[in-house]
């Protein structure tokens, strides 16, 4: 094997620049060229790239974001897009892809495989953290902690006026971010499309905490729920006559310098694809479990749901009373 490329795909998500990093500078280590592919499939299919050297990816691994840019692309999802995007891979000398984002990049990462035959590992690189075979995806950590920041901040302010906050976190169809921020920024209610709770319990739940001596309430729904963060607000506000707000924190999320954990956990990931792929390992996500690498079949990782932790869940509701 003599040179490989990487991309990023889907979302941004804080650490993805240290992922690039370390797959160009363990491939330069182990004898690899390495071309990065610009705008995820876009540039794979518009011959978008360029060549990578571990002084090209210097002073990056603090930065969020990511150097190669990302699209989401709708041609690379028929075989017709794949095949041209295989031609140019071929054309190139590429052996092996690198591909770092969530389940829809992986999507493409699995076809490119089985319908065209090109080596493919995929690295975990959403702030979703909804991807089955690893622990953590690169840059959920950062995203939730940019998420407490600004939970806190509103906490000053529903404190001050004695006032309730709905806060509408990101995470598609998953509420991981939402509960980790509700027990780290001690919400009082906390909704997510894993337990669809009805809007009236939690209505209820917030009125009694009132009644109980609560003077403000922080109330984190995940982007999700049905509704979001506005019909909860409205059913509160109808049900308690008081002020309330709602606040989407939206992209914000997104952004940011990684933190430690996410520049570790893309370091390793970044590094072991690499030195799977020169291993002949093909059609899986690398990620990190227990602190241990392990690969995952890539149909695996959108196909069998990672649950969110229920103890946590079940926590969330203790603590808040
Ligand atoms: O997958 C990452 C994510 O930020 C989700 O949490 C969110 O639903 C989606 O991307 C937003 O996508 P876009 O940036 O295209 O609006």
């Amino acid at each position: 094997m003599k040179k490989i490329a990487v991309l990023t795909s889907g979302g941004d998500a804080p650490g993805m620049n240290a992922a690039i990093r370390a797959v160009v500078r363990t491939s330069h280590t182990r004898g690899l060229e390495v071309l990065g592919i610009r705008r995820g499939y876009t540039g794979m299919m518009d011959k978008d790239v360029t060549i990578l050297g571990p002084r090209d990816v210097a002073n990056t691994i603090q930065r969020g974001g990511t150097i190669l840019l990302t699209a989401r692309s709708h041609r690379f999802r028929s075989p017709e897009g794949r095949a041209i995007a295989a031609q140019n891979l071929r054309e190139w000398g590429v052996e092996g892809l690198v591909v770092i984002g969530g389940d829809g990049s992986f999507h493409g990462a699995h076809y490119l495989q089985t319908e065209q035959n090109i080596p493919v590992i995929g690295l975990p690189g959403t702030i979703d953290n909804d991807l089955y075979g690893t622990d953590y995806t690169i840059g959920y950590d950062t995203a939730v902690m940019t998420a407490l920041d600004a939970i806190d901040k509103l906490r000053d302010t529903g404190a001050s006026h004695e006032r309730i906050f709905v806060v509408e976190v990101m995470g598609r169809h998953a509420g991981h971010i939402a509960l980790d921020v509700a027990v780290a920024g001690g919400a009082e209610e906390v909704l997510i499309p894993e337990d669809p709770l009805a809007i009236e319990q939690v209505v209820a739940s917030v009125k009694s905490g009132l009644e109980r001596g609560k003077s403000s309430s922080i109330v984190v729904v995940a982007e999700g729920v049905e509704g979001g963060a506005e019909a909860v607000r409205k059913a509160i506000v109808e049900a308690t006559g008081l002020e309330a707000r709602t606040t989407i924190l939206g992209h914000i999320q997104r952004g940011g310098s990684p933190s430690a954990r996410d520049r570790v956990l893309a370091s390793r990931l970044g590094e072991a694809a690499v030195n799977a792929l020169i291993d002949r390992v093909s059609g899986v996500m690398c990620g990190l479990v227990n602190n241990n690498v392990t690969f995952t079949a890539l149909p695996d990782t959108w196909e069998k749901r990672k649950d969110v932790n229920r103890d946590l869940y079940n926590c969330a509701k203790t603590l808040s009373i």
